[in-house]
């Protein structure tokens, strides 16, 4: 048996953080941004919201593209590292949103992989029979892990939210195959330092800011460049498939010099790699599952199609699929 996603759905907060925005708060430049990172602007969740809000409100979309009711799900998995609390799970509370019971919910954490995690999770899943309808949602605030005083991040990242309904799917579609790997002797590349039992929130280390996301770029830009492009040659070459006959790309939605990176190792022409990053910015697990939900409304993913998504993020964490999207629409 086949599964594969039957509905789509994401959501980003209306609030917008410009560049000219940042200029005012860091020693930046729009200049800067757009040239290093090809980020324009990002969303930013409203102080009473929270990861939960944002993905209640992308599953509420997906379950309505898949034209089925709440009450037809049978396992909520939420891929996120914003949880809206360290516990209870953030899937949990989704359920609790959706208004239904009585159904196994939990949270993932592989970061910028995350969705694409949860979509291997359910498909394996729905394929055992087990499960029918698993609804996979990533959900990320990132700018509540965000320091506001260190331009060499806080200009990367922005919330959102992304939701998929995998089920059973007739034919020769679906999620084809997923290639997963992480590599945790880097975990010390990207993390939040404090608030995990290694170091409770205290006094000192809210005052010494270690509440916040600490990232090596540079060096992790190099690990993604080549993590990526191994992800997607991997998956294309066990699953005989050549670039050509990919109708799309979606990539993790970090950085366009990443992206330009990624594709030039891979042999993949940019006119197939779908971006959104300027408007967005990097949402974590959030980005690659909005980058697929717009690609499918504005009719560059068809029935058919064949799609590879890639993602790379803590963990380190690193992910890719191939789907044949199977939908009209
Ligand atoms: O989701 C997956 C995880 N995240 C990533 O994959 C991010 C990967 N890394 C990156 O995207 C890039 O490394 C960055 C965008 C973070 C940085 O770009 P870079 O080209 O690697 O710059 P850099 O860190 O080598 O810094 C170059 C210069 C430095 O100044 P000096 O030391 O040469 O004087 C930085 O201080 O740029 C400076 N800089 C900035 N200048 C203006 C760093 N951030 C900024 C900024 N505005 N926002």
């Amino acid at each position: 048996m086949a599964a594969g996603i039957i509905g789509i759905g994401s959501y980003v907060p209306e609030k917008v953080l410009t560049n000219a925005d940042l200029e005012k708060i860091v020693d930046t430049s729009d200049d800067w941004i757009v040239s290093r990172t090809g980020i324009k602007e990002r969303r930013i969740c409203p102080e009473d919201k929270a990861a939960s809000d944002l993905g209640t409100s992308a599953a509420i979309r997906a379950i309505e593209d898949a034209g089925i009711s709440a009450d037809e799900i049978e396992m909520i998995i939420c891929a996120t590292i914003t949880p809206d609390m360290v516990f209870p799970s953030t899937a949990c509370i989704i359920q609790d949103k959706l208004g239904i019971v009585d159904i196994p919910c939990f949270d993932l954490s592989a970061a910028c992989s995350g969705f694409i995690y949860g979509l291997e999770i359910a498909r394996n899943l729905v394929e055992t029979g087990r499960y029918k309808n698993i609804l996979v949602v990533a959900a990320e605030c990132m700018s509540r892990v965000t320091d506001y005083t260190d331009r060499t991040t806080c200009v990367l990242l922005g919330d959102g939210a992304a939701a998929a309904i995998i089920s059973k799917i007739e034919g020769d579609f679906g999620i084809l195959d997923t290639y997963l790997g992480a590599a945790g002797k880097y975990s010390n590349l990207l993390y939040v330092p404090a608030g995990g039992s290694k170091m409770p929130a205290s006094h000192q280390t809210v005052e010494k800011r270690l509440h916040f996301m600490k990232m090596e770029g540079s060096t992790l830009f190099r690990i993604a460049v080549n993590a990526m492009s191994d992800s997607v040659k991997k998956i294309l070459e066990r699953n005989k498939i050549s670039p050509e006959d990919i109708a799309l790309f979606i990539p993790h939605q970090a950085n366009i010099r990443i992206i330009q990176g990624v594709a030039k190792l891979a042999g993949i022409p940019m006119e197939k790699v779908f971006l959104n990053i300027e408007k967005y910015g990097n949402m974590s697990a959030a980005s690659v599952g909005v980058a697929l939900d717009e690609a499918v409304k504005s009719g560059k993913i068809k029935k058919g199609d064949l799609i590879c998504m890639v993602s790379f993020g803590a963990g380190l964490t690193w992910a890719a699929n191939v789907i044949r999207w199977s939908k009209n629409g």
